[in-house]
């Protein structure tokens, strides 16, 4: 991968090979690792319409990808349309009348709920989000044609000269999405790694029948457009490509269940078959709805088979009635179900 060795962001980053290169322990736990690739991946915006990406090195990042990511039972559900040339020329020009017509956009699905329904995490986030993006661009919230001009870049695919379409075959369920999730991301960090820039688009999948229709997809079978994903050679002095979208602290995304309180045998004996409540501040979030209760219920199977019932189960000598046990099976192969 020649193209790979000289480029800027892998000797910043260390190349590739950053992560291999971490120092193990004996039992194989990660001493130290380079976590840099990881955490400097961003969304470039701005491309050197000027040098196309080697239609050989796509072939590697896209081998690379799929080589590296999970998908359950292995079923692999992407599908990569390759757009470069005439047919990213295309795609960009049909793209770019719909959104100049206004035509309304008619994704395979949404990628998020309805305003009222977004958990308040997520609506902090996607609020900050469109102020910090649009500030950046010196775009006030009710300059609506500058604001149409900036949603054009998508369409234009930010000058980058190669569009790739991911999509999957349908009927497309949820966990399909997750696999397809974990092959976008890495994709999206072997970019990063060889010194390309990349952008997921969304807003080319709001366009799923105009995609359908220039990358002729419906007449091999039905498929749900995911997103687009601008590939290319970032333009390094562009103020939007300096863009570092917020994090949300650990805190807010992660529970640390050894810290919450654990049922004991006799809360699991009490419970006479039921899956004991988790209290506690991380008890599931939510509370209220249907899906706070199934993440307390969840979360409360993960607690109770890490705690001293777990061990019983997993015959760690305490004694663990019938009832109980019946439900800790329960609660796993509710978990494994979740997980799979
Ligand atoms: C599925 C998906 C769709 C996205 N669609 C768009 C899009 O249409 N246009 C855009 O500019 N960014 C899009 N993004 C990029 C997100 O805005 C970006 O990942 C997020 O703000 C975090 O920033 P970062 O990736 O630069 O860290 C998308 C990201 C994902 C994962």
């Amino acid at each position: 991968m020649a193209e790979a060795a000289a480029a800027p962001a892998a000797a910043a980053v260390g190349g590739a090979g950053a992560p291999s290169s971490a120092t193990r322990s004996r039992d194989g736990s990660a001493v130290s690792a380079d976590l840099t690739l990881f955490s400097t991946r961003h969304c470039t915006r701005a491309f050197d319409a000027t040098k196309p990406v080697p239609r050989s090195l796509i072939v590697e990042c896209l081998t690379a990808a799929a080589a590296g990511a999970p998908s359950s039972q292995n079923s692999q559900p992407w599908r990569v349309a390759v757009c470069q040339g005439a047919s990213c020329a295309a795609l960009s020009v049909a793209l770019c009348e719909a959104h100049d017509a206004d035509v309304v956009g008619a994704p395979d699905y949404v990628n998020r709920p309805a305003p009222a329904d977004i958990e308040a995490v997520m609506a902090h986030c996607i609020a900050e989000y469109g102020t910090s993006f649009f500030a950046l661009q010196h775009l006030a919230r009710d300059d609506v044609v500058g604001r149409k001009a900036a949603r054009r870049r998508n369409f234009e695919f930010f000058g980058a000269t190669t569009e790739l379409v991911l999509y999957a075959p349908s009927p497309t369920v949820g966990g399909m999405l997750v696999d397809v999730g974990a092959f976008l991301q890495s994709l999206l960090l072997i970019c990063h790694a060889v010194g390309l820039g990349a952008c997921p688009q969304y807003s080319v999948a709001s366009y799923a029948p105009v995609v359908k229709r220039v990358l002729r997809l419906e007449p091999a079978g039905r498929f749900t457009v995911i997103c687009g994903i601008a590939i290319g050679y970032p333009l390094p002095d562009a103020p939007i490509n300096t863009y570092t979208a917020l994090r949300v602290p650990l805190a807010d995304f992660a529970r640390f269940l050894e810290d919450e309180d654990t049922p004991t045998t006799a809360d699991v004996e009490a419970s006479a078959g039921g899956i004991p409540a988790v209290t506690g501040a991380g008890a599931g979030g939510g509370a209220g709805t249907t899906a706070g209760a199934t993440a307390g219920a969840t979360a409360g199977a993960v607690a109770w088979l890490g705690g001293e019932a777990g061990e019983a189960a997993a015959g760690g000598g305490t004694t663990v009635t019938t009832k109980a046990a019946t439900a800790i099976t329960t609660a796993s192969r509710d978990l494994a179900s979740t997980l799979q």
